[in-house]
């Protein structure tokens, strides 16, 4: 059933049909599709434009039509171009006369490009109540973890001791991030498309005002043509899903790591782990990799949808609907990651002692062995050659900093005295980095306190 039949002496070729239809992906958002259709016949009648009788008919058709799609009594027939096409013509064979005076004073390309709106912006609320339950398990292990003890790395080389609640702080801050993100691009997107028509408005007196609000926009957009061609909020929502993935990812890696026999960080639970059709020893975190594997994918849509459109002269082409099969792609793709791998980190356990050992087996208190002796008049830069002479000692010797005797640091600074034990103690390399945004308890529990009354303000 077409919707432009009129100029057509021929029947289209099947394979252009195939080819060009997209009610296979689109259908996808027949609610969003039906929400602005009710919306615009409000509009329509308030206007004048339609006759309340039909606009009563048209808006209890589509009412039916989407509770039949709900509970499956009616089939998306591939006979359709488009979920708008299949919307209207079902609402004719419903209601008569009335339904095909829905699409007065509206073009496919204003409503397409609302369609895609309304779903953005659902998808939005959805992605960042997710991430919402990822950032409340994530401050429920920073709080349980403020005194575990683990190695901080740069070149994933031990560096210098951190606690686990400050390394997951550190994905506490990416993740906080990307909703504030996904909270700035749907303000900017906020903005309704209805009414600009094909690309350049239309001649009924239309009430685009009235129709934003009606749809929960901030209000009309500006330019008609730029309405129904604009797809910059996608290409950033696409940017935002990207960075969500590169952060999860980058988490996913760490997992991996700490989950080896090597680490032993971390056990990952049996519900979220895999096994091996061979090895029988194995306990794979396949989820973890799948997680990271997927990023691919995830840039994949931004780098093509970026491309469809680097060349499109204003305003609409068809090429836009390449928008569709990426973004849903990509949207259902994070929001399953962020799923499971909330699960996969709520169910981890973590080997503190472990984590603990390996802190103090890295010289990761060589940086305040120097700072000991700066606090004792040593320039930082001598200092830093006495740590680094003690860690050679200590390399020579298999032993840690300190398990020096005295008279061993003595050799290579008189300045030690038997408090450097004390300086150079894990508690204390950790507890004394207590300025905001350091390791340190006190510093730490701070920045917990934020981040909880945060949260708290949000539920308000
Ligand atoms: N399926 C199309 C898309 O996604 C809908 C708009 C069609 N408009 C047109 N002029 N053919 O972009």
């Amino acid at each position: 059933m077409k919707l432009w039949g009129g100029r057509f002496t021929k029947e289209t070729n099947q394979l252009v049909h195939n080819f060009n239809e997209s009610l296979s992906f689109d259908r996808k958002f027949y609610h969003q599709d039906i929400e602005g259709s009710i919306a615009h016949v409000t509009m329509l009648a308030k206007q004048g434009i339609l006759s309340e009788d039909d606009r009563d008919k048209i808006i209890q058709g589509l009412k039916g039509i989407r509770k039949d799609i709900e509970e499956g009594r009616l089939e998306f027939t591939p006979e359709h171009e488009d979920i708008h096409s299949f919307v209207e013509a079902n609402l004719t064979e419903r209601i008569g006369e009335a339904g095909k005076r829905l699409h007065t004073g509206r073009s496919r390309n204003d409503q397409v490009a609302l369609d895609m709106k309304l779903y953005t912006r659902d998808e939005i609320q959805e992605l960042s109540h997710l991430l919402k339950d990822l950032l409340k398990e994530l401050l429920t292990i920073m709080e349980n973890n403020l005194d575990t003890f683990m190695p901080g790395f740069t070149h994933l080389q031990k560096a210098q001791p951190i606690t686990l609640a400050h390394h997951i702080g550190a994905y506490f801050e990416m993740f906080t991030r990307d909703r504030q993100r996904l909270h700035d691009i749907k303000e900017r997107l906020n903005y309704c498309p209805l009414g600009a028509g094909a690309l350049a408005g239309t001649t009924y007196p239309l009430d685009r005002e009235y129709t934003a609000k009606l749809l929960g926009f901030y209000g009309p957009t500006l330019n008609s043509m730029d309405s129904v061609s604009d797809r910059d909020y996608l290409i950033e929502f696409l940017a935002a899903l990207s960075i969500i993935s590169m952060h999860l990812s980058r988490f996913c890696e760490e997992i991996i790591i700490w989950n080896t026999n090597e680490y032993r960080f971390v056990e990952l639970d049996d519900s979220y782990s895999t096994g091996s059709s061979i090895m029988p020893q194995k306990k794979n975190p396949d989820i973890a990799e799948l997680i990271r594997g997927k990023t691919g994918r995830v840039y994949g849509a931004l780098m093509s949808l970026l491309t469809a459109m680097k060349g499109l002269p204003l305003a609409y082409n068809k090429d836009m609907q390449e928008d569709k099969e990426l973004t849903f792609d990509a949207i259902d793709t994070v929001k399953g990651c962020v799923s499971l791998f909330t699960g996969m980190v709520s169910t981890m356990g973590f080997r503190k002692d472990v984590m603990e050992t390996s802190a103090k087996n890295g010289f990761t208190n060589a940086t305040d062995v120097a700072d000991y002796l700066v606090n004792k008049g040593v320039p930082f830069r001598d200092a830093h050659g006495v740590s680094g002479r003690l860690v050679l000692k200590c390399i020579a010797k298999d032993c840690a900093l300190d398990d020096l005797t005295l008279e061993e640091f003595k050799e290579e600074s008189p300045v030690f005295d038997q408090d450097v034990f004390e300086a150079i103690s894990m508690k204390t390399c950790v507890e004394k980095r207590n300025t905001i945004g350091a390791p340190g308890r006190e510093a730490m529990k701070k920045v917990v306190e934020i981040y909880k009354k945060r949260m708290e303000e949000e539920q308000a």
